[in-house]
This record gives structure tokens, sequence and C-alpha cells, in this order.
């Protein structure tokens, strides 16, 4: 059996204690993984902040180097490393080959923003006083940057925080998700090789209070990074006093489908959108509201689309939905759809567990307080309701305590853009599903989707600090 031990200080770690990890699908045993106590996150902590001086110095060719150096040893090795998310996290394979793909585009972005860490000059003489002197700004790194990622996206939203973190020449404690700690044990080893220095990169995984309690009442960590629940993020931020935070949280995503849209296109990628990788991911389709005029012949499409969707096993290349993350979720998704058709709503597809997987469900006509609806399902269920405007589209679609990505289909440029500036989120797609994401967007939420934003670029303006500098020529 492996054993997978704490990676502190540039080495894996014995620690005191252990857990089983057993894989979501097949409850096959994939390793023993360390389970940090509070001592060894201090300890990690101390190593990180030992390799502050390091990274700090460190020329930024230097830093791009181990980033793109790490790009490649990933690219070489990807289909072990889409093994090692596929097993855990019971993803997809194709989807786990596609997380490792955008992975080696995260870093690479990473790397090329080490190389733009700019600052802009400010005409001092614009006010009075100010004449005679000159200004400019420039970032430097905050140092120890305690980052907690969650389960949905082992490597690439790891990535997100440690390449704009060693990007911008921080040094990192990570907190992986306890379901899924494997993956960011593998990105640590292939840093190593890539040449970062000892203890810039530390991760301790286990139990997620234990830690991130740890990571958050410690002064040497200046900024916390998180990606999970809204009921942690807000914790965290009650919590951090005045280190900075960023929180990347839930959603119930949706989007408006206009009288005018063209059902070939929007049907497969609302399909897509709806239950990749099983709805688990921040900015899944989980509410669709669809023009009177084409509602039926949307519903109907969409429910026969959804019942052709494959299955099973992660590991066969054809399967698009696998296993929830854990029995729990499966239970909890069986009881919000038995309270939504309690309440009306309608069910067209799915609604039943083969062999432990929840089948892509589609419901219908579902009232606005169903969980279904209102809090963020994180698995393969869609709610589809009719509207009679685009107005009331963007009713709907606001009238959620979230706001992280929304989408509109409409062939209608005014429509489009009143849409773009009236829906409250952090990004609004047109003629796109709000599951769309490349790694160099900025991407993030309002309300209780969380406060932030990452996007390398973004990530490493978070990650830095702006320090003004004067100069008097007088
Ligand atoms: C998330 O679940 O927040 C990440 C989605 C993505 O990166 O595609």
């Amino acid at each position: 059996m492996k054993k997978q031990h704490l990676f502190i200080g540039g080495k894996p770690t014995e620690s005191i204690q252990y857990k089983k990890l057993q894989a979501p699908y097949s409850g096959e045993t994939l390793a023993e993984v360390a389970t940090a106590s509070a001592e060894e996150t201090e300890a990690a902590i101390a190593a990180a902040t030992q390799a502050g001086d390091t990274m700090r110095r460190m020329p930024a060719h230097q830093r791009a180097n181990i980033l793109y150096k790490l790009s490649a040893l990933l690219e070489e090795r990807k289909d072990e490393a889409a093994r090692v998310i596929a097993l855990e996290a019971a993803k997809p394979i194709t989807a786990a080959l596609a997380e490792v793909e955008r992975t080696i585009e995260t870093y690479r972005f990473a790397a090329e923003e080490a190389k733009r860490l700019t600052g802009e000059t400010v005409p001092m003489d614009a006010a009075k006083g100010g004449e005679g002197r000159v200004g400019f700004t420039m970032r430097q790194p905050l140092g120890v940057i305690g980052a907690i990622t969650p389960f949905n996206f082992p490597m690439n939203l790891v990535a997100h925080k440690v390449g704009p973190a060693i990007a911008a020449g921080n040094t990192i404690v990570l907190k992986p998700a306890e379901q899924t700690p494997l993956s960011s044990y593998y990105i640590a080893d292939l840093l190593q090789e890539a040449g970062l220095p000892d203890g810039a990169l530390n991760v301790v995984s286990g139990d997620g209070k234990t830690i991130g309690d740890v990571l958050v009442a410690d002064p040497r960590i200046a900024h916390i990074t998180f990606t999970g629940s809204p009921a942690v993020g807000k914790s965290i931020r009650s919590q951090a006093g005045l280190k900075r935070v960023t929180l990347e949280l839930g959603s119930n995503a949706a989007v408006i489908v206009d009288r005018d849209a063209d059902l070939d296109k929007v049907i497969p990628r609302s399909v897509i959108g709806a239950f990749t990788y099983q709805g688990q991911v921040c900015i899944s389709l989980q509410r669709i509201y669809v023009h009177r005029e084409i509602a039926d012949e949307f519903i109907r499409r969409f429910a026969e689309a959804a019942k052709q969707v494959v299955i099973g096993d992660p590991l066969n290349p054809d399967t698009v939905v696998s296993a929830l993350i854990s029995a729990k979720d499966v239970q909890r998704t069986q009881e919000w759809i038995a309270e939504a058709k309690q309440a009306g709503a309608e069910l067209v597809a799915g609604g039943e567990v083969e062999g432990g997987v929840l089948r892509p469900t589609v419901l219908v006509n579902v009232p606005r307080d169903a969980k279904v609806s209102c809090q963020e399902v994180f698995a393969p269920i869609v709610v589809i309701n009719t509207i009679d405007s685009i107005e009331e589209g963007i009713e709907h679609v606001n009238d959620s305590i979230y706001g992280l990505q929304a989408g509109i289909f409409t062939n209608d440029i005014q429509t489009a853009l009143h849409a773009a500036e009236h829906i409250e989120a952090g990004g609004v797609m047109i003629n796109d599903i709000p599951t769309f994401r490349v790694d160099h967007m900025p991407y993030g939420g309002v309300k209780q989707s969380g406060m932030g934003r990452e996007g390398v670029k973004y990530a490493v303006e978070e990650m830095t600090e702006l320090k003004f500098v004067m100069f008097n020529k007088n």
C-alpha cells in the first residue's frame, strides 16, 4: 500500500497519523495519506517562511523557468497525471486529461506573468505640490500564501493558486481537499524536479478545520486563498483579521435561452454544462430559463440528450458522469429531487441511482425555493423553467444568493448587452454556458460566490503588494 507522506521543506515528511483514501467509484483503497496535525502545519509554515528570502530574491526569469519546466514535465506525464485525478476524484478520464492539459497551460500563463510584474508611473505634477517629483509603483511578493483547494479540480485549481504565488515570488503552504490529496503531492514532486527551492511549496493534507484554523490564525501567513463552500469561506473571512483573503465559493449558475436561439448548438452545449464531471463544478449549469415559444421543443430534446449521456467507470474514455464524491452526496441529491417533486416539479429524465452513479437528472417547472434551484446542487441535476421575456429571465438569474457566472443565448445584440449589464455575476457569457472558462480570464464571483479574482494575472495581483515610490528632484 502506497504511503503518502506530507511534503515539507522540499522533502516527503512522515506524519504522526495516516488515513486510508478510497476511490469514490470503485471503493478501492488508493493510498494511506498523511493527516497533518496543528504542529505539522506549523512546521510547514516555518519551512515556507524560511524559504521566503530565496523566493523574494529569485530573478523573474528563474521563477518563470521553473514554471515552464513544470509544464514540460507535466506534458510528458499527462496520462499518468490524469489517472491520478480520475481515480481519486472519480473524474471521467477524458475530463481528467482535459484538466491536466489546462493545468499545463495555467502554469505556462504563470511563467509568462512572472515576467510581467510591472508598475506604472504616476504624473506627480497633476496635483499642486507634486511638482519636480517622479512617482512610480512596483509589485512585491506578500510572503507566505496559505492555499486551501477543493476536490473537483485537484490539479488545475491548485495550479491557480500555486502558479501565481510562485510567479510573484511568494512561498506556499497548500492544504488540498481531503478527498483528493494525491494530485497535489504529484505536482509538489514535479515542482521539486523543476528546481523549486526547498520550502517554497509545502503540502499538508488532512482535516480541513485542524489545518485551516492554523493557517488562518498564524501571523506568518500573509494571504489566504480559498476555494470551497460559502460556509467555510465566511468563517475564514471572519477569523482572518487583516490578512488578505481571496474566496472562490459556490454558485447555482444559470443560463437564459432566448426565442431565437439555435437549439442545435444550445442543447449539446447545455448538456456539457450541466453534466460534465457529474455537475461537480462551481459554474456547472444548474438553472435554465427558456423562452416559452421554444420551451416544449427545448425540454423534449434536452431530456432526450440527457438520457444518452454515458455513465459509469471513470476510467472508461466514453464516460461523462461517474460517482459523486461521496455516498452522502448521493443521499442528499435523492432528498433534494424528492423535495422538488413534492413541490410540483416534473422529473423528465434521470433521478435514479445506478451502480452508485446518479443518472443525469432534469426537472421542469421547479419552484424557486426548492433546494435543487436555490442552493448549489453540485451534482448532475438541472432545472428548466419557462420565461415570457428576457427581463423575467434576468430576474430569475439574479434571484440567487450566488453570482459567479451566467450565460445567455440570443442573436439580438441589444438583448445580449442588456443582459451583460444587468445580470449580477462575476462573468456573463454571451452565446455560451456559464460553465465556460479558460485559465487566463478573470474568474470570481459576487454575493455569496466570493471575493477577489483568479485567472493567473488577476491572482498575481491579489498575491502582491502595490508599493509606491516617490523621488524628489527638487
Ligand atoms: C470551479 O469549479 O470553480 C472551477 C471551474 C473551472 O475551472 O472550470
